[in-house]
């Protein structure tokens, strides 16, 4: 279960770098929690690579998860669009140097109230001995079932989400195919007060609009009844 006093490790408070669109919530403080992939971390900080990862800026790391903090950006009341950006970058070492991957500046694109897609700048060597840099890789899939919502407070938060190695992730990172599991996420998000919706409606915006329709016709109809009974009136 997400702890919602969690929140108390979210800074509040830089200018966001995102503009915010009107009539979307604006979000002051993201932190994520991702231990990227438990297998690669055993493999660089064992006997094969005897490497290590090095965090700077809003990257931060405690065994066993990187945590991405003071995320900023919107979000749309019903959590079906928005994007967070953070700043700060994650370098993995090893192999005497020839290993030295850096993942920098994640940003997260929510997709529908229950996905996202993950994107980082990725510079180095894979593997296979192809060099890469490239900014906004969109690196992994993220997706989830139930999430927990204050609306009072503008709080959301999610845990353990599913990650998965997108197609570009695989060729940026190298090694993992396409579709390979990743380590899963939590993220916690603080918008503003009272702007996030509760619960999402089952039929969501399609049902507004249908419902909207049915009035309005409804009102036609009744229109139409009463100029025909007061034309019936004056034959
Ligand atoms: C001197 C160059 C390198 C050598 C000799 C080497 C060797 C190896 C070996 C032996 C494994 C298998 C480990 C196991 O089965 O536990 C492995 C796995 C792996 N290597 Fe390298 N590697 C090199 C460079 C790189 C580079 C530059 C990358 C770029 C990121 C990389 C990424 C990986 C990944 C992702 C795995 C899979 C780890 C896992 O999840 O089990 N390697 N490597």
């Amino acid at each position: 279960m997400l702890k919602l006093a969690g929140i108390a490790v979210l800074a509040v408070g830089s200018l966001n770098p995102l503009a915010v669109p009107s009539g979307a919530c604006e979000v002051s403080g993201m932190t994520v929690s991702w231990g990227f992939k438990e297998s690669f971390r055993s493999y660089i900080s064992g006997s094969i690579a005897q490497g290590q990862w090095v965090v700077e800026g809003d990257i931060g790391y405690e065994t066993p998860a990187f945590s991405f903090s003071d995320g900023q950006g919107f979000v749309s009341p019903d959590r079906s669009a928005g994007e967070v950006s953070f700043t700060g970058s994650l370098t993995f070492e090893g192999h005497g140097g020839r290993l030295e991957t850096t993942l920098a500046n994640p940003r997260v694109e929510f997709v529908d109230p229950r996905s996202a897609t993950l994107f980082l700048d990725v510079t180095g060597d894979t593997m296979e001995e192809v060099s890469v840099s490239e900014d906004n890789v969109a690196f992994a899939s993220v997706s989830w079932g139930a999430s927990d919502v204050d609306q009072v407070a503008g709080i959301w938060g999610v845990d353990n989400a599913t990650v998965v190695l997108t197609e570009a992730g695989s060729k940026a990172f190298g090694t993992y195919p396409a579709g390979e599991e990743l380590d899963p996420l939590d993220f916690i998000l603080q918008a503003s007060a009272g702007c996030l919706q509760e619960k999402l409606s089952p039929w969501g915006v399609v049902g507004g609009v249908a419902g909207i329709a049915a009035i309005s016709s409804l009102a036609a109809l009744a229109i139409v009844r009463a100029r025909k009974s007061r034309e019936q009136g004056r034959q």
